[in-house]
This record gives C-alpha cells, structure tokens and sequence, in this order.
C-alpha cells in the first residue's frame, strides 16, 4: 500500500473502511473498487464553498473539463448512450457502469450512486473532479497508478504543495503525493475490461524525457505564477494555476508540433519525381500526442502543392512498409462496428473509419480494436490495440512525399504546404451519435512551406 499520507490512524481507518466495503465490490478489474459506495456525498464539500475564498481557483476550475467531466455533452451521450446499455447486456464489461464513474465523478462513485442522475437533474454528481476530490487524496494501492487506484480521505485537512499555510476553514497539510505526477496517473492511465492499456498519459510520460528530468504534469497543465491563493492570503511569487488546458484547449494545442519540410532539390523537370520529406517535432507534450483518449483523436498531416497557376495537388504519404501502417493513413473504409451492436441496430454497417479531407493523409495514432478485431471509440471494448504511431515527448517523425510532377505541369515556382490538424472525435462518429458539432472541429496545430522550381 502506497500512502504519503502516512499515519497510522489513517492507515487504521482504511483497514476498516475496506473491510466494510468489501460486499460491495463489484468492478471487474483489479483497481479502485472498494471505493464504489464506501461513503457519501456528504462527505465533501462543494466546491462553491471553496470558491467563496479561493476565488480565481473556482473560475479557472470552472473552466476546464475537471469541473465539466460528468456533465459534458460527449461523456454523458457516451456513457448513457454506450457504456451503461452494454454494461448491462455484456458481462464482460458490466463493470464499466459503476467505473466510468470512478474517475469521472468521484463523489458519484464513492457514494455508490450508480447509475448516477443525468446532468439535467443538476444533482452533486455534476461536481465531477471537484477541489475537495484531489485535496483529499492521500495515494494510491498497488504496483502503479491506474483505474481509480487512489485513497481519500475527506475531511477537515486539505492536502497542498506548501508547508505552514494556515487557513480559517480547513487545515492545511503538505503532501508529495498532492505534487506528484502519480496523483494525476490514478484517472490518467486506465486498463479495459481485457487488460489492455486504452489510457497511457502518466506511464508515457514516465517513460519519457520530462520525467527524467523532474518536469512534472503539474509544471505544464497547472503553470506557476505571481498570485494570491485566496482572497484575503499575500501574494505569492510560484502559485499553481488551475487551468488543467488540454485537448479542450486550442492555445494548447498549437504550436504542440513543429513542422520544418524540404525537396530533395530545387530544380524538377515536368514529368520528373521530386522527394518532399516533412518532420514533425512533438516539442511541448510531456507524453506522446495525441494521449489520453487516444480512441477517438486524431492527428494528421496534409501536404498540397500549388503551381505556378495556383492549381493544387494533394500529396498522399509515403508508405513505410510497417505491420499495421494501413491505420495509419487516412481512409473512409467502415469501422467502429461495434457501436451497431451495442445500441441493437440489426442493419448498421459501421461509420467511415476517418472522414477526413483527404484519403491518404498520415494519421499518428494508435487504433484500439474491438473483441472481434475491428476498431472502436469504446475503449471499455478494447481487447487489443494496434502500431503506436503517435509522436512521443521530444521525438521527431519524418515522412516522405514522392510526386511525379506532371509533363503538363507550368514552369515556374511551385509552393508545397504542410499542415497538421488535431480533432478530439472522429466526425462521422460524433455526427452519428449526435454530438455537439464543436467536439468535432479541427484545429490547426502547425503549418509550414517550402518551394522548389519547375525548369526546363
Ligand atoms: C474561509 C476561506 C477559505 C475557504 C472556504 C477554503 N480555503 Fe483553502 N485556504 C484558505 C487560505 C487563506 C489558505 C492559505 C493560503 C496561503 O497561505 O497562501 C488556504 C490554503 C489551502 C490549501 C493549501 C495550499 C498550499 O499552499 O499548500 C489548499 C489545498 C486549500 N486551501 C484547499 C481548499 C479547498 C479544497 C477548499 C474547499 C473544500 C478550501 N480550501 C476552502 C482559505 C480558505
Ligand atoms: C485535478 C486535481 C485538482 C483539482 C480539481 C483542484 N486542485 Fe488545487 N491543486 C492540485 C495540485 C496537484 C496542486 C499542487 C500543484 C503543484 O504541486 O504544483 C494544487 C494546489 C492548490 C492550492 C495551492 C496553490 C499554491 O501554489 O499554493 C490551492 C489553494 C488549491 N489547489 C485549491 C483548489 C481549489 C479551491 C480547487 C477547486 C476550485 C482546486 N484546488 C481544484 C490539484 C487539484
Ligand atoms: C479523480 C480523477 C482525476 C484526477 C486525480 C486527475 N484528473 Fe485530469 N481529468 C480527469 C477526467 C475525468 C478528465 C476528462 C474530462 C472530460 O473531458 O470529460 C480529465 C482531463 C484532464 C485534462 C484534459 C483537459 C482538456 O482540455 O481536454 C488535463 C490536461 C488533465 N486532466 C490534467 C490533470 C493533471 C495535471 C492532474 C494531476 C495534477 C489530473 N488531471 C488529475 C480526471 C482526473
Ligand atoms: C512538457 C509539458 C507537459 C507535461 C510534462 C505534461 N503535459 Fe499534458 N499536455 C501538454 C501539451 C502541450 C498538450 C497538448 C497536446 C496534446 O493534446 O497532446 C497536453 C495534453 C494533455 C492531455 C490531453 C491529451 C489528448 O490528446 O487528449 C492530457 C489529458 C494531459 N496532457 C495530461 C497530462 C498528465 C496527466 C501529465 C503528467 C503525467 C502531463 N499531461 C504532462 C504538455 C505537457
Ligand atoms: C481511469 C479513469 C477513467 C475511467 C475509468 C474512465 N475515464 Fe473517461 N476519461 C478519463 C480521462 C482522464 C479523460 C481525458 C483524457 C484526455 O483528455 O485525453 C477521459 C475522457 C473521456 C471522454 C472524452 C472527453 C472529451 O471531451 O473528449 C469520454 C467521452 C469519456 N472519457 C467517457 C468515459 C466512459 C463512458 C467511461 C466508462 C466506460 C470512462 N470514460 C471511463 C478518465 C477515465
């Protein structure tokens, strides 16, 4: 048992705290089951009280999908929609029902609220991951962080990254769990139901060159500033902002990849090939892009040329020749077949696995398939995953485009532009299950040019 929080009365209270729970337990997987109906809502405070003090902290938390993890239109269509009618027809996976509650909205979880109300009951479940949640978590049980693993213990004492803070409402106790990037790991890496890693951020990270050297998940999502931390507190010269800006966030998001391009030469007779190699530097992710739920993300990059009369030609990727590289460039091939059968839709073929601009594009993801081998959004569905080719912290791709220009091509300049675009869920998906259009939007994470010469 892992707990910074380390006191023996602690430690007692969760002896017990576990023996009670125990009848209770029902998730499939080895994780933070015993949590499922351990206490009850009451045993949190809002975060509107904190907010009363910690003001700038509420509105920031407000804003980002900590406080939206429960009550955002995509997570609420796909667990009513999905998760909780397959829960109940597949054994499977019958955990899911009560564990998508588990990191989603804890205090649903813990209260063994399950189903919990939808959001348009505005009951507390709508707090999703509130103040009072990761101020209360004192470590995790087991071998690493994953499914809901972490302890808790609400109460008077609010766990921070400082010592000595006094104030009028709580106590205050530093914890290097609080700062540790394990805390986050606890809902940031997530097992399926068949044992397969479908959420990865923290194990990849870890893996990875921020860790190594001490940058931490908080130094890039929770930047420090000159602040108060609460209204009537003296202000501080490193205070932890709570702006958790992610997928969800596009000034995140762009600039994530550098993209730099060349022509193996300058000068191209018509009806001669030319070779453009782009690289694409992941520079600003602690962990691969896109992470996360990598299900249902995308990230690719588009290549056109224009001629001298501005006539454009899409450029498709290069094939590299790897296992698996076929779901790696884009295509409108059916999948996501099992959405058909998890809704009883007898004649439901499956949905265009991309729906992207252009067929032929490089897509850097991982597929996630289903038990019968197709791919999925579902990652509770995921029995297997396919090539990882999404672009790892710090590391560079570089992929080659060959075009036989056209013997009819006009001499002159011809500008080649590369762009990478990020989407959070693949549109023909969320078109189908009628998802908000705007969790489908693309955003333009980089752009760059080059030019080479049409001679004759
Ligand atoms: C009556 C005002 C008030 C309320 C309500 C309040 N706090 Fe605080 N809290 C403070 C003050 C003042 C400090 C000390 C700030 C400082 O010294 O910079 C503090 C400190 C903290 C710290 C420690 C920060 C550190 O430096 O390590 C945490 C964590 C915290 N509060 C969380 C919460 C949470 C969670 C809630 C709601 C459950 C809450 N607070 C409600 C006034 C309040
Ligand atoms: C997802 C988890 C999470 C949520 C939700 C969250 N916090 Fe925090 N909070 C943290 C972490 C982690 C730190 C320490 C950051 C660090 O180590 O750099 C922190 C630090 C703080 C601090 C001390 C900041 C400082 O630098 O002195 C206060 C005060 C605080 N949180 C209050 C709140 C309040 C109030 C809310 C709700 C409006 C809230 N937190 C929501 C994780 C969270
Ligand atoms: C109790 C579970 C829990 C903990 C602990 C937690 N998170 Fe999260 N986090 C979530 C959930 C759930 C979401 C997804 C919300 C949604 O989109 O529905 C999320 C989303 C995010 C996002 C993406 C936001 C976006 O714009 O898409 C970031 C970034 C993030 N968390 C950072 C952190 C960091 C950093 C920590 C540790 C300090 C942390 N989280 C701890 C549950 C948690
Ligand atoms: C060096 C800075 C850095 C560090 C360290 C870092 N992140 Fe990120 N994170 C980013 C950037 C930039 C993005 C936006 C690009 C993207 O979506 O991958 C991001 C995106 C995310 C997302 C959204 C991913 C997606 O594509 O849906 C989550 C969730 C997240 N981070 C959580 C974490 C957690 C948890 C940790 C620690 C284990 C962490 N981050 C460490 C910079 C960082
Ligand atoms: C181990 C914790 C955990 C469990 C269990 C979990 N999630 Fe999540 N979920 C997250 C985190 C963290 C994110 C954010 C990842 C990111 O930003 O890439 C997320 C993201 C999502 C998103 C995408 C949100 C968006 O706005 O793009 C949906 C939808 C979702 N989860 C639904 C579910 C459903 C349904 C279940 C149960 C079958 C479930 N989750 C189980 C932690 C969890």
């Amino acid at each position: 048992m892992m707990n910074y929080d380390a006191s023996y009365r602690n430690a007692f209270r969760w002896i017990i705290l576990l023996t009670i729970a125990a009848p209770v337990f029902v998730f499939s997987q080895p994780a933070g089951d015993e949590l499922l109906g351990s206490g009850s809502y009451d045993d949190f405070e809002k975060p509107k009280a904190c907010g009363s003090c910690h003001t700038d902290f509420y509105m920031q938390w407000q804003q980002a999908m900590m406080s939206q993890a429960y009550t955002h239109a995509w997570d609420e269509i796909e667990y009513f929609k999905l998760a909780v009618p397959h829960a109940e027809k597949d054994e499977k996976v019958a955990g899911v029902k009560a564990g998508c509650n588990g990191c989603h909205t804890p205090l649903a979880f813990i209260a063994g609220d399950i189903p919990p109300p939808k959001p348009s009951e505005n009951s507390r479940a709508n707090e999703g991951v509130s103040c009072d949640v990761c101020h209360t978590i004192t470590g995790f049980k087991g071998e690493e962080p994953f499914n809901f693993n972490f302890t808790i213990k609400p109460g008077r004492v609010k766990l921070g990254n400082r010592e000595g803070t006094t104030s009028p409402h709580h106590e205050t106790k530093q914890s290097e769990f609080t700062m540790s990037p394990d805390m986050c790991g606890t809902c940031h890496n997530e097992k399926s139901p068949y044992g397969v890693w479908v959420k990865s951020t923290q194990r990849e990270w870890k893996a990875g060159p921020y860790a190594t050297e001490g940058v931490r998940c908080q130094d890039c999502h929770m930047p420090k500033a000159e602040a108060k931390n609460a209204i009537l507190s003296k202000p501080r010269k490193d205070v932890a902002q709570h702006l958790f800006h992610g997928a969800h966030s596009p000034s995140k998001l762009r600039g994530a990849v550098e993209l730099r391009m060349h022509p193996d030469r300058r000068d191209v007779e018509p009806g001669e090939p030319v070779v453009i190699s782009v690289q694409a530097f992941n520079h600003k992710a602690g962990h691969k892009i896109p992470s996360g739920s990598a299900e249902e993300r995308q990230l690719w990059l588009t290549v056109i040329a224009y001629d001298a009369n501005g006539k454009a030609y899409h450029l498709p990727v290069d094939k590299k020749d790897f296992p698996g590289e076929e779901y790696t460039i884009s295509s409108n091939v059916l999948a996501y077949q099992d959405i058909g059968e998890i809704m009883d839709l007898p004649d439901f073929k499956g949905l265009p696995r991309d729906a992207l601009p252009y067929e032929g594009d490089r897509v850097f993801r991982l597929p996630y398939f289903d038990p019968k081998g197709r791919m999925t959004i579902a990652q509770w569905n995921t029995a297997s995953l396919g090539t990882d080719y999404r672009i790892g912290p710090r590391e560079t791709k570089i992929e080659t485009y060959t075009w036989n220009v056209p013997e009819d091509i006009p001499e002159g300049k011809v500008k080649v532009v590369a762009e990478i675009h990020y989407r959070r869920l693949v549109k023909s998906v969320g078109e189908f299950l009628s998802v908000p259009a705007k969790e489908m939007e693309p955003v333009l994470v980089n752009r760059t040019e080059t030019w080479f010469e049409i001679v004759d």
